[in-house]
């Protein structure tokens, strides 16, 4: 079956006060426009989505560069029917064309593909809704038979009409041959003087052209976003969802309103994820981990049985099995920590490999640092990686034991078995094997006395 899916993105979404067009506000770090694009991809057809755009047209454009998708502009808004007849010169006129909106980000690829298998060819589709609460849709009058008879839009609506609770989504499937007969006879008569796309269904009634109407599994699916409050119940709902699918994959969600899922994520088996954890980019974790409670991980890869102890905040690193890392540890970008790894509390590490068994316990700043294994980097270790200039490397060798407080100023080699005096600052290389210290002798200073409070008299 031939078909193309236009979506309609020109509105402006004036009631979510922002400079941005409505469409690029996101759900799940995900604009809402990508969100429908993304869906009405997986549809299958062969051509790519047309997206209507207007307000902003040109911001929408240059922020979503890498879409594919035929943009196809409108000058003004008229309404969805004028929309819609923007997109038309550009389908085939043996097409069937599914419509959906830029603003109504959840609608699933399942309910879609029902719409399209369960409207035979000649007839409309329409997608519509039971609602409690139906303020601000247009309403689906029916006549005594139950067909669908017209759509009457809430401003348009009369009070016995405005009781009604069946809704229009907005989201048909159509003949390409029926709105080309159908969109130039639209008009503007109504109370918002716009083209409403909205007609043709009392156009399909009176020709006798059946209407098959179907409804969506949730609710949500079919909720637009029109201001921030709607933004945040559908990525409340996103959010649920995602969450549900990865319970029914074996990972246990602490609460699963208190995790937030934002990019590509990947779990195995028998993963705790405890409370306000928010994963964002691409994320995967292996098997038998642990992700403790106030822990963001971006675009980090964890491999199985760590475990991430509460606090910690992990940005494009590689964690190898078996370490345990936190609370409260910083990893940033470029950082690779090989198995069974120990990094403690207050310790910021960024572009940086750890070999094996290493520890890093206790606060610190490890910086374009390459350790190598079983190195034990002692509480308040810092490497000076900048000169104020340039960035330079330390290089920490096998079995190096650096004391507590040490400044290692790069570019700087610790050799393998090297051990550092605590409270040392390092310039040059310390050769393997040896001591090496750099500080001031201890002395002590006899009958020296320390300063007592002067007592004040009072009077
Ligand atoms: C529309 C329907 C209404 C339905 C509701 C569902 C019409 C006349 N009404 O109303 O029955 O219940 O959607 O959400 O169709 N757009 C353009 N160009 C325009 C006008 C709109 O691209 O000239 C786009 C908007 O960006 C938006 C979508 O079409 O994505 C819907 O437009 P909107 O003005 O929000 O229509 P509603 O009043 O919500
Ligand atoms: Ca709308």
């Amino acid at each position: 079956m031939a078909f193309r899916v236009v979506i309609l993105a020109a509105g402006s979404g004036k009631r979510m006060h922002s400079s941005l067009p409505k469409v690029l506000h996101t759900i799940a770090n995900k604009t809402l426009l990508e969100h429908v694009v993304q869906t009405a991809t997986s549809l299958g057809s062969e051509e790519p989505p047309i997206v209507v755009y207007g307000y902003q047209g040109e911001t929408v454009k240059r922020m979503l560069p890498n879409l594919s998708v035929t943009w196809i502009e409108q000058n003004e808004q008229l309404g969805t029917g004028h929309a819609l007849q923007q997109a038309l010169p550009h389908i085939s006129d043996n097409n069937q064309v599914l419509l959906l909106y830029g603003d109504v980000p959840l609608i699933t690829n399942e309910t879609l593909k029902t719409l399209m298998n369960e409207t035979p060819k000649n007839t409309l589709g329409i997608i519509t809704a039971n609602v409690i609460n139906p303020t601000g849709f247009g309403r689906i009058v029916r006549d005594e038979s139950g067909q669908i008879q017209r759509i009457v839009e809430e401003k348009d609506a009369s009070e016995l009409e405005k009781k009604i609770c069946e809704i229009n989504t907005g989201i048909y499937f159509m003949e390409m041959k029926h709105l080309k007969t159908w969109l130039p006879r639209l008009s503007r008569q109504n109370s918002q003087q716009e083209y409403y796309l909205t007609d043709i269904l009392g156009m399909a009634h009176q020709e006798n052209v059946p209407i098959h109407s179907i409804e969506p599994k949730a609710t949500e699916e079919i909720l637009g976003a029109n201001n921030r409050a709607q933004l945040a119940q559908l990525e409340r709902y996103y959010q649920r969802k995602i969450a549900e699918y990865w319970m029914e994959k074996g990972v246990t969600i602490a609460d699963p309103n208190r995790l937030d899922i934002r990019g590509e994520f990947k779990s195995g088996n028998d993963v705790f994820i405890d409370v306000n954890v928010i994963l964002e980019g691409k994320v995967e974790i292996g098997n038998n981990c642990k992700i403790g409670p106030n822990t963001i991980l971006r675009n980090v890869t964890i491999k199985d049985n760590v475990e991430i102890l509460a606090n910690c905040v992990i940005e494009g690193a590689t964690i190898e099995s078996h370490c345990k890392i936190g609370p409260f540890a910083r990893i940033r970008p470029e950082t690779m920590v090989a198995d069974h790894v120990e990094i403690g509390n207050f310790i910021e590490i960024k572009n940086s490999i750890l070999g094996a068994f290493t520890k890093a316990h206790h606060v610190g700043y490890l910086g374009d640092a390459e350790i190598g294994k079983k190195v034990n980097i002692g509480a308040g270790t810092i490497t000076c990686n900048y000169d104020g200039a340039n960035k330079h490397k330390t290089f920490i060798h096998d079995n190096a034991f650096i004391g507590s407080n040490s400044e290692l100023v790069a570019p700087v080699t610790i050799g393998e078995c090297a051990t550092i005096g605590a409270g040392s600052t390092i310039t040059k290389n310390a050769p393997a094997n040896q001591l090496t210290l750099c500080r001031g002798e201890q002395r002590s200073i006899k009958n020296w006395q320390r300063k007592k409070k002067i007592l004040k008299e009072t009077t």
